[in-house]
């Protein structure tokens, strides 16, 4: 009996899946190549469903007699191991994202006359199809907050940015760009407590209520199908916080963020320009407990944020935090910083990697913004927030506009900078 490998992610079965199985049955035995979460997600969007419950499903297919796991889009260590007679792929990916996989596909199989057979793509359904559907259908808290998890565990990095209201959630939702064959595109929100609070006119210092923060993420949730994380600024009083984490977790946000501070809520960009007051690790640590006891998910994470760069307190305070903050069982720790350039960033991941008991680290780079990604990924960051970018570009374009009317007396000047109407009316789907 001939051999035959079939890469494949599974996500949502549909008759193409099974037209290429029944195909590869006919040169002999299957099997099938189960692309990880991982592999997955380093070309494209994280599946719908987990490794574990795609074969499940693909498991039961007529035809398929084994499933392994697929670590990497590139097929190569496979093929070495299971040295197939055959390969058999759909005829749609001799371009794009795809293309250099399949010509090393070609190479491997060479070295023992293997073949790499292509059956036609099947017209009018795909996965890609599929997965659009889907999000015009939403998603569930449960689903939605347990993402945040199999995106760390998935990706490089979490990529993350601000939103503020619906619009702003379906600019992180839908936007993508194609680059180096990959797309590119954010795989989480921030509601930031400050762009929050100055998108309502009113001050960062917790004068928007929980309430009405948690009003902001229904907004955004009922547009949205992306996780969220929570700024939650000190997560307020402990008997309180308790409350919070049953009410994001029931919202279905996946993760809250606190930070180490006490007393009437600064922004942290002020650094030692107001004053500001750092809590005691053992107050903090309180906190957490509580916090990890009140949730109900095993899901939701709750992130320590760490302020001694921002008060001035140095590197070794920074660190006796982490270590006291993951002893009482937080799930990420965030570093912060104001400085322009990111090396007390990069002192403190070093530190900070030699922890045996290391959890994901969060980055906020707003003040020292000239680092790439790749720098703060290859220091040790896993999740990288890009906190207020949004509201920073709304706000002057639109004082640009108002100051534009008020001075020519006629809306016509500043026309070129404002979207088309016909744009506008076209942007969000049923406004026709
Ligand atoms: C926020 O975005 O509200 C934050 C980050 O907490 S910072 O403004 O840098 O404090
Ligand atoms: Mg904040």
């Amino acid at each position: 009996m001939k051999k035959v490998y079939v890469g494949m992610s599974a996500d949502l079965i549909h008759p193409g899946h099974i037209n290429i199985i029944m195909e590869a049955t006919k040169f002999g035995e299957v099997t099938i190549g189960l692309l990880t979460d991982k592999a997955i997600a380093s070309y494209k969007r994280l599946p719908f469903l987990t490794y574990e419950q795609r074969k499940v499903v693909i498991e039961q297919i007529k035809g398929v007699e084994h499933v392994v796991p697929q670590n990497t889009l590139d097929y190569t260590a496979n093929l070495i191991e299971d040295k197939p007679d055959y390969v058999v792929h759909g005829d749609d990916w001799g371009s794009g994202v795809q293309a250099g996989t399949r010509q090393k596909v070609i190479e491997t199989l060479k070295k023992w006359n293997g073949k790499l057979i292509e059956v036609p793509y099947t017209p009018g359904i795909s996965s890609t199809q599929l997965n659009n559907d889907l999000k015009t259908i939403g998603t569930t808290p449960n689903i939605r907050l347990r993402t945040l998890r199999r995106l760390i565990a998935a990706k490089p990095f979490v990529r993350v940015l601000e939103v503020h209201n619906g619009l702003t959630g379906l600019i992180v939702e839908n936007f993508k760009i194609e680059q180096n064959s990959t797309v590119r595109e954010f795989d989480c929100m921030w509601a930031s407590s400050l762009t929050d609070s100055t998108a309502k006119g009113k001050p960062d210092i917790e004068a928007v209520d929980m309430t009405s923060r948690m009003d902001t993420v229904n907004s955004v949730f009922e547009v949205t199908t992306k996780p969220l994380i929570f700024d939650a600024d000190n997560g307020g009083r402990p008997e309180h916080f308790s409350f919070t984490v049953k009410s994001l977790e029931r919202l279905g946000v996946s993760a809250v963020i606190i930070e180490d501070k006490v007393g009437l809520k600064k922004n942290s960009l002020f650094g030692t320009e107001v004053p500001q007051v750092q809590d005691s690790i053992e107050n903090f640590c309180n906190k957490i407990r509580v916090g990890k006891t009140a949730q109900i998910t095993g899901d939701f994470m709750i992130i320590a944020r760490i302020e001694s760069f921002i008060l001035r307190k140095g590197l070794d305070d920074s660190i006796k935090r982490a270590i006291a903050y993951i002893e009482a069982g937080v799930d990420s720790i965030m570093i912060h910083s104001k400085k322009q350039e990111p090396e007390e960033i990069f002192e403190f991941c070093k530190q900070y990697n030699k922890l045996d008991n290391r959890v994901p680290l969060v980055v906020v780079p707003s003040s020292y913004n000239k680092v790439y990604e790749d720098d703060l990924v290859a220091a040790g960051a896993n999740i990288i927030i890009y906190a207020n970018q949004m509201l920073r570009a709304a706000y002057p374009a639109m004082v640009n506009v108002a100051e534009s009317i008020l001075k020519h007396g006629r809306s016509y000047d500043c026309n070129e900078k404002c979207m088309p109407i016909k744009e506008i009316l076209n942007l969000i789907p049923g406004t026709r």
